[in-house]
């Protein structure tokens, strides 16, 4: 298939962003409501200037960084932040060759018509906003949907609506030069088990890749961002890593094609530790082709333990910036297969170890 040149900078650039041994950090947890570090930190408030100080601790966390990390997602309100001294963030990130990108859906609101499933704001302006971001530097882009599992739920309707609006973003991002990272997430809140998950998963995703092929996106310039499939939080069986990367392998053969070069996946409200464990056994698992990268995008099992060390307080910020280095390089090790429980810490109690589900986490 010959591409255009467009097609090939798309192309090029999802590459980079899932090259093997690398991950993408998300810092777009929403203002004004809380973001949910700010909100379950009890130590930082949520203002505007923490926001950019947390940032800052990130990016200049150590200069070995873009070894781990391949993209970082802004929020559009920090999309052009600076360090204290003045140095766009931008900037500071090309120097470590991390790709910017944006969050662009609006969060998340009812969907008209069903009986209390969402759907996501920001289609009207999605073309401007995207040659604006463009302009400004952004290579990516990332839009996210959930689906609630339920006895009921997800309905047809949201899978419908939800794969469509994905779709249509996918599109539009491509036709204005951003990889769009697409995020159909099946929510882990309630008791569902594995095999619900499973079946939810492969439901939402055979639908969502429908949609996108139905809308003429380019798969090779786009990524894939999904839960790893695991059962619900308030699930009594619990499953071992092997399952859960048994089930998300399972899933993912049945419903991805090999032409979308890499998928990202979400930490949920797992712990840090967790995550990691399933991630490295994802890509452990032996015996099925994987045509994929299968990597990260953790936003809570990247941050929420450096955000506890540092506190707001200037002392802590070295501690802050060691751990979060540690947790990036663990992920790292996990999306080869790599990461071994020994790179953890002995202690039974930490940070690292505890469950970041909260029902009321919102992005
Ligand atoms: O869209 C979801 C975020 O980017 C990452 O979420 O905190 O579940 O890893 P997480």
């Amino acid at each position: 298939m010959a591409f255009s040149k467009l097609q090939k900078e798309l192309i090029n650039t999802a590459k980079y962003l899932v090259v093997r041994g690398k991950g993408i950090l998300p810092v777009d947890e929403p203002t004004g409501i809380l973001g949910s570090f700010f909100k379950e930190s009890e130590a930082v408030a949520d203002t505007p200037e923490n926001r950019r100080r947390h940032l800052e601790i990130l990016f200049t966390s150590d200069c070995s960084l873009g070894n781990c990390i391949s993209g970082v997602i802004f929020l559009e309100q920090t999309f052009v932040e600076k360090t204290k001294d003045g140095t766009p963030f931008l900037k500071l990130l090309d120097h470590l060759n991390i790709l910017p990108g944006i969050k662009l859906d609006l969060g998340i609101t009812d969907l008209a018509g069903s009986q209390g499933e969402k759907t996501t704001k920001g289609l009207d302006d999605l073309p401007e906003r995207c040659r604006m971001y463009k302009v400004m530097g952004a290579k990516f882009a990332k839009w996210r949907c959930v689906f609630k599992i339920g006895e009921q739920t997800p309905s047809q309707l949201a899978i419908e609506t939800n794969t469509t609006l994905l779709a249509r973003y996918a599109i539009i991002c491509q036709q204005n030069g951003l990889v769009p990272i697409v995020e159909p997430e099946v929510l882990c809140d309630g008791d569902h088990d594995l095999e619900r998950a499973k079946l939810t998963s492969i439901k939402v995703l055979s639908a969502q890749v429908k949609a996108l092929l139905d809308h003429g996106v380019l798969l090779e310039g786009m990524l894939l961002k999904c839960s790893m499939i695991r059962p619900g939080h308030a699930c009594e069986t619990v499953c071992t890593p092997e399952q859960v990367a048994e089930a998300t392998i399972e899933v993912l053969t049945r419903t991805i094609p090999p032409a979308i070069p890499g998928i990202t996946f979400l930490s949920g409200g797992l712990s840090e530790i967790d995550a990691t464990t399933y991630l490295n056994s994802i890509n452990k698992h032996p015996g099925v082709n994987k045509p994929w990268s299968l990597t990260f995008t953790f936003g809570r099992a990247l941050q929420a333990t450096v955000m506890k060390i540092w506190g707001g307080k200037d002392e802590k910020v070295a501690a802050a910036q060691q751990e979060f280095i540690k947790r990036v390089k663990a992920n790292s090790k996990a999306s080869l297969g790599n990461y071994s429980s020994k790179d953890e810490g002995n202690g039974e109690d930490d940070d690292a170890r505890k469950s970041l589900f909260n029902p009321e986490h919102s992005y």
